[in-house]
């Protein structure tokens, strides 16, 4: 099973609690380990979390800092953890215009846990999916520029080798804490068929209890693709 979730409301965690928004992304980030950790258990093999938006760039300048501090300081103090755990650690998006230390880093990550073949753990950071598609469509058109690929023979298929989670089933459930019911730009090819499930729930609040909870709704719902 491939669920997706739009880790949302750790502003309004921390405002609510009268705390700076930065604090609500540091509860936000101990609540990754532990949703991580529960995966296996309860049948997930895909997770892919949306960390940073391509739209997130607008926030305040510090807020951005302390949210790549915060990424930072995930990556390095989970890493031993997440290679021992057999999770295989990819991520989404464009990192162009992230800082140098930080892809190094993420570089590192992806190699490390290249041959895991427990969890797969997407996370999605400075993603867009309209950015995803576009850079697909750029990369098929240098193919198509030099021969390798034929406009022709474009097939739902052969469009997704281009896409960032290529080789990667589609997500079956895509969750979004803290109440809006939107989607902001996450995994907007992938998504096509997913369940969607909004819930009040922010997300340093959200728990493992309310995840097994929304996947035994999602066993009951019947998912027809389109037949009957
Ligand atoms: C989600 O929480 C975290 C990121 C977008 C990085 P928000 O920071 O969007 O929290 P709210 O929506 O303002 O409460
Ligand atoms: C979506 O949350 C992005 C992430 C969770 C990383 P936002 O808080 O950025 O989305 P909007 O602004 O409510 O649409
Ligand atoms: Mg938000």
């Amino acid at each position: 099973m491939h669920v997706g979730i739009i880790m949302d409301g750790n502003g309004r965690w921390a405002v609510e609690r009268r705390l700076p928004r930065a604090f609500g992304h540091k509860r936000g980030a101990s609540k990754v380990t532990e949703i991580v950790t529960a995966c296996p258990d309860l049948g997930i093999k895909t997770l892919t979390l949306y960390a940073f938006s391509t739209e997130n760039w607008n926030r305040a300048a510090h807020e951005v800092a302390s949210l790549m501090k915060l990424f930072r300081g995930y990556m390095q103090s989970k890493f031993l953890q997440l290679v021992q755990n057999n999770v295989k650690v990819i991520f989404l998006g464009d990192s162009s215009p992230i800082k140098k230390v930080i892809v190094d880093q993420m570089r590192k990550l992806e190699e490390a846990t290249e041959k895991n073949d427990g969890l797969t753990l997407n996370i999605a950071l400075n993603y867009g999916g309209r950015d995803e598609i576009l850079r697909a469509v750029q990369k098929f058109g240098m193919d198509a520029s030099t021969g390798k690929a034929n406009p022709k023979d474009l097939t739902v298929e052969s469009f997704e080798k281009y896409l960032d989670t290529k080789g990667q089933k589609n997500p079956d459930l895509i969750i979004r804490t803290a109440g809006q019911q939107r989607l902001s730009n996450f995994l907007l090819w992938q998504i096509a068929y997913s369940e969607l499930y909004f819930t009040k729930t922010t997300w340093p609040d959200f728990s493992v209890e309310e995840l097994s909870q929304i996947l035994m709704e999602f066993d009951q719902c019947g998912r027809t693709f389109g037949g009957n």
